[in-house]
C-alpha cells in the first residue's frame, strides 16, 4: 500500500507524525513516501505543488495530507499561494468527491456552542463536489466595464459552471452514501436565482429516479445555512457544489464544536483518495505540540476504509479514538474542566496504546 505523505505547513508535520505512528502500529505493509507541499513546497522548490510532489501523489494509491497555509505566504501572488497546492492536487488527480462527516462524539457534547439537545447525537455527512463550479470555471480575470453606470471602471469576474456528467457523478456518490446510512439526501442549491443551480436540481432529481429507496429533498443554500444551526439533526447526507459545500461544511463542522476532530476524504472514480483533516494549518499554534491530531488520525482511518478496503482496521482506529476520549484525554481545543490535558504526541501515543 503506497501512500504519499504530504505534511505541509503549520501544524501539518506534527499531526501527520501522529497519524503515521498509528498506521505503523497496525502492522500492515504500508510504504510511506514524504514530499513537501504548500508553503513548504514553495520554500523547497519555488512552487506550492512541486512537480516531484505531484508525480509522487500520482504514483501513490492514496495521499495523506496535513494542512497548508501560513501568514508569511499571504503576500505571494495567488498562483503561488499554499492553497493552490490543494486545488492543483484535486484537479490533477480528479478528486471530485469530497466527503466531510460531522459527528458529535457524546463525550464532547459540551464543546458545541449550540445547546446540547440541538446537537446531541449529530451525525451528518457532506458530499461536496470538488473539481468544478466557480473554483475552476473559465473565463476568469479582470477587465474594464463596457456599459452601464460603472462603464470605464475595473471589474473582476469568475465563472460558475457545471456540466451534466459532473453533477451526475457526485449525485451518485451522494445517493450511494445515503443508502449506507439513513436513506435521506438533501441537495443544496440556489435554483431560485442561478442557472447552474437549476441545472443541478434537475440533474440530481433525474439521478434520484435510480434510488427510489432514498428520500431526496432540495434546499436553497441560504435556508440550508439556517437549518444547519436551527435543527441540524434533520439531515443525513447533504450534496452540494464546490462553493456552497466549502462554506456549509465549515458551518457543519462547528456544530460539533471541535473541528480538530473531523476527518475528510477526497476521492476519484476509482477510490484513489486524498485524506486530510477538515481543519487548517493553525500557524498560531504550530510547533508547540498542542495541536489535536485526532482529525488526521481519523483521516487515516478513512483512507483505510475507502482506498484500501480495510474497513476493520479503520474501525479499530475509530474505536481507539473513542476509547481515548472516554478515558478523559483532551488536547487544548477540546479541553473541559475535569479532563486530562495532553499534547499532540501524548494523544497519538494514547491512541496507539488503545489499539
Ligand atoms: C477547504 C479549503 C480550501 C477550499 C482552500 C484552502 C482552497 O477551504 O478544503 O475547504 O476552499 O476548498
Ligand atoms: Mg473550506
Amino acid at each position: 500500500m503506497k501512500i504519499a505523505v504530504l505534511p505541509g505547513d503549520g501544524i501539518g508535520p506534527e499531526i501527520i507524525a501522529e497519524a503515521l505512528k498509528v498506521l505503523r502500529a497496525l502492522g500492515e505493509a504500508f510504504e510511506f513516501e514524504m514530499a513537501p507541499v504548500g508553503g513548504a513546497g514553495y520554500d523547497a522548490c519555488g512552487h506550492p505543488l512541486p512537480e516531484t510532489t505531484l508525480r509522487l501523489a500520482e504514483a501513490a494509491e492514496a495521499v495523506l495530507f496535513g494542512s497548508v497555509g501560513d501568514w508569511k505566504y499571504d503576500t505571494l501572488p495567488r498562483e503561488l499561494r499554499p492553497e493552490q497546492a490543494l486545488l492543483g492536487l484535486r484537479k490533477s488527480l480528479g478528486l471530485f468527491a469530497n466527503l466531510r462527516p460531522a459527528i458529535l462524539y457524546p463525550e464532547l457534547a459540551g464543546a458545541s456552542t449550540l445547546r446540547a439537545e440541538v446537537v446531541a447525537g449529530l451525525d451528518l455527512l457532506f458530499v461536496r463536489e470538488l473539481t468544478g463550479d466557480i473554483y475552476f470555471g473559465t473565463p476568469r480575470g479582470r477587465r474594464v466595464v463596457k456599459e452601464g453606470p460603472f462603464a470605464g471602471s475595473a471589474e473582476a469576474f469568475d465563472t460558475m459552471r457545471y456540466s451534466e456528467p459532473e453533477i451526475r457523478r457526485i449525485a451518485h456518490v451522494a445517493f450511494q452514501a445515503a443508502r449506507g446510512r439513513q436513506h435521506k439526501l438533501t441537495s443544496v442549491d440556489k435554483a431560485n436565482v442561478l442557472e447552474t443551480s437549476q441545472f443541478w436540481r434537475e440533474t440530481v432529481g433525474a439521478v434520484g429516479a435510480e434510488y427510489p429507496d432514498v428520500t431526496l429533498e432540495h434546499l436553497y443554500v441560504d435556508n440550508a445555512a439556517m437549518q444547519l444551526v436551527r435543527n441540524p439533526k434533520q439531515f443525513d447526507v447533504l450534496v452540494t457544489g464546490n462553493m456552497f459545500g466549502d462554506i456549509l461544511s465549515d458551518e457543519a463542522s462547528m456544530l460539533t464544536g471541535s473541528i480538530g476532530m473531523l476527518p475528510s476524504a477526497s476521492l476519484d472514480a476509482a477510490h484513489k483518495g486524498l485524506y486530510e483533516p477538515s481543519h487548517g494549518s493553525a500557524p498560531d499554534i504550530a510547533g508547540r505540540g498542542i495541536a489535536n491530531p485526532l482529525a488526521t488520525i481519523l483521516s487515516a482511518a478513512m483512507m483505510l476504509r475507502y482506498s484500501f478496503e480495510r474497513a476493520e482496521q479503520a474501525a479499530r482506529i475509530e474505536n481507539a479514538v473513542k476509547k481515548v476520549l472516554a478515558k478523559g484525554l483532551r488536547t487544548a481545543d477540546i479541553y473541559e474542566n475535569g479532563s486530562e490535558r495532553v499534547g499532540t504526541g501524548a494523544m497519538g501515543d494514547a491512541v496507539v496504546a488503545a489499539l
